[in-house]
């Protein structure tokens, strides 16, 4: 499957995760949308409490739809919202997302207008940390 039909797939499937959105407190509703090395594709929207601090955006949903699935290594991202400019993952997401995907997995940020702005998730946030900086650490 090339670029273009993995951006067009996740959108759609992102769009609809939107949808879903549990954001009675914000009323801002985010879907996002990751595909696997299998080609596999999982949603997720964001879900929020009461408690506003315990809120889940949608791309960690995605993330969590994924591992249950039993997959773990992330081949493109989309997310979606109805902002005025393409929607941006928050620092949190970036690092988690970062956990299972590499620096030049490509992430679709896209808006209801379908405007579409394409970085890569190494762009999004360099010099991740990750699980290489703890084997490498000293006593
Ligand atoms: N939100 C997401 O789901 N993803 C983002 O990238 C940004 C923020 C959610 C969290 C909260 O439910 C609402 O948007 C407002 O911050």
């Amino acid at each position: 499957m090339d670029l273009h039909d993995r951006e067009e797939r996740l959108l759609e499937l992102a769009r609809a995760a939107m949808e879903r959105a549990y954001a009675p407190y914000s009323g801002f509703a985010v879907g996002a949308a990751v595909m696997t090395d299998t080609g596999h594709m999982y949603a997720g929207c964001n879900i929020e409490n009461a408690s506003y601090g315990l809120s889940n955006c949608a791309e960690r949903t995605a993330v969590f739809h994924m591992v249950m699935a039993g997959e773990h290594a992330v081949t493109a991202i989309a997310v979606i919202a109805g902002t005025l400019q393409p929607v941006s993952p928050c620092g949190a997401c970036r690092q988690v997302l970062a956990e299972f995907g590499s620096a030049g997995v490509p992430v679709f940020m896209a808006n209801s207008r379908g405007d579409i702005r394409r970085v890569t998730l190494g762009e999004l946030l360099p010099y991740a940390f990750s699980g290489e900086d703890m084997d490498a650490h000293e006593e």
